[in-house]
């Protein structure tokens, strides 16, 4: 079944789609294995593989050159810029940055505050429920003049008390580094309030969008952060990374580019070398996908709209099979959730556990020879594994979620998990 086939079988809004015609678009999805390691990578609509190879075929040539083929590639680039904005809400606040990964760019952010530092505001906060991609780069500006603090999380509730917070800002702090949503907890963090927070004393807020962006539009305009950090593997797209930020924040950096890229060419001078051209190319394909899920017709523009209503489709779709998997771990006695046990929209389906007597390892193993794709570990979050009391080699049981996820694969799950713990 080719895109436009797909897509006359058309999906509405208001109300929850067929997970039938939803996984239609997904190849990777008529395996019989249970894909629930979302939150380490989501698959591909048909639309982003089609645009790859279409692009592989026709417009593999280097970007910047004035021949027809030459001025296409370029075109691409530019058009998933304009895709971005419109899925981040940049609108006319900021601008995109392409890289290979998040951890990549906030490296790459970190380095270029390395560069400037200010004595005078000297300080960084680090979140201890934080991936490290966005804590690691920030605690080693400690060997560069600057003072790192972190915020620690309440291990009872599982959130991030706003009175430490408070206590640690002040106009020393040059920037606070925060997740979106912690990749193990699940829990949505207010980020416009910690954006509010930061700017009161003057400091930049860098959020990592990561365990967030598969799950609810992003909104960095209506949010007010400085910057924004996602990867776009986890969002139906390909192995990229994208970085939104604020024209007033970037300018006034140094970006690591060649010394003849000028320091007004945003977001050239923190792109260094080119960016994964064909992954650009991926990135067209998921408008189609969005406006499926918005239940819009082939000739509506992508805008907001579209993806304010595919997201809030994601979302109804999730909340219930959420609901279903925490109800059950709450029911055991052996069983610990690593996160909030609300089941509601304060959180997304990243559903992490420990058992009392069984390891994670064990656990997940007998579950991946049953065919359920879950994972164990700390996922890069060692700091708060440690933090929370646990061996994070072992870490967490894990199993992430996403819409095109059905109750058939939850109850897969739950059945499996029924018979070891
Ligand atoms: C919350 C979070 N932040 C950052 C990252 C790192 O992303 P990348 O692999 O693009 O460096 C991940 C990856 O799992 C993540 O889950």
């Amino acid at each position: 079944m080719n895109e436009k086939e797909i897509r006359n079988t058309k999906a509405r809004m208001p109300d929850t789609v067929d997970p039938d015609q939803i996984r239609r678009w997904f190849p990777a999805l008529k395996s019989t294995e249970v894909f629930l390691d979302n939150a380490g990578g989501s698959q591909l609509p048909i639309s982003v593989i089609d645009q790859i190879r279409e692009y592989y075929a026709n417009t593999y040539v280097q970007l910047g050159a004035d021949y027809p083929t030459g001025r296409r590639a370029t075109h691409t680039v530019e058009q998933a810029r304009e895709v971005q904005k419109i899925l981040m809400n940049a609108g006319e606040t900021g601008q995109i940055i392409l890289g290979p990964s998040t951890s990549a760019l906030c490296a790459m952010l970190a380095d270029c505050y390395a560069r400037a530092l200010d004595p005078n505001r000297n300080e960084v906060i680090v979140c201890e429920a934080g991936h490290e991609a966005n804590v690691g780069p920030w605690v080693r500006l400690a060997d560069r003049g600057y003072v790192v603090k972190t915020w620690r999380l309440d291990p009872n509730t599982f959130t991030n008390p706003l009175d430490e917070l408070e206590i640690l800002l002040s106009a020393k702090t040059r920037v606070l580094a925060v997740p979106h949503v912690s990749n193990l907890l699940g829990a949505i963090e207010d980020i416009s309030v910690l954006a509010q927070m930061a700017h009161q004393v003057g400091a930049r807020i860098v959020v990592d969008g990561v365990a967030y962006a598969p799950h609810r539009a992003m909104d960095v305009a209506g949010w007010d952060v400085d910057y924004y950090v996602y990867s776009s593997y986890k969002v139906y797209g390909p192995h990229m990374a994208v970085m939104f930020g604020t024209h007033q924040a970037l300018a006034a950096l140094e970006g690591p580019n060649h010394f003849f890229i000028h320091q007004e060419e945003v977001p050239h001078k923190f792109e260094l070398g080119g960016v994964l051209h064909e992954g650009c190319a991926g990135i067209l394909g998921l408008p189609p996908y969005l406006g499926f899920l918005a239940g819009s017709d082939e000739e509506t523009r992508f805008d907001r709209s579209v993806v304010e209503r595919a997201f809030e489709v994601m979302t109804r779709c999730e909340l219930p099979l959420q609901g279903k998997l925490i109800e059950y771990l709450q029911g055991k006695d052996q069983v610990r959730l690593i996160g909030p046990g609300d089941t509601g929209r304060s959180r997304v389906g990243t559903i992490s556990f420990v058992h009392r007597r069984k390891s994670s390892k064990e656990i997940v193993l007998a579950a991946n020879a049953q065919g359920v794709g879950i994972r164990y570990g700390h996922f890069y979050a060692h700091r708060l594994a440690t933090a929370l009391g646990l061996d994070p080699e072992d870490g967490v049981v894990r199993a992430s979620l996403l819409h095109y996820n059905t109750e058939a694969e939850i109850d897969r799950l739950i059945n499996c998990l029924d018979q070891l713990l």
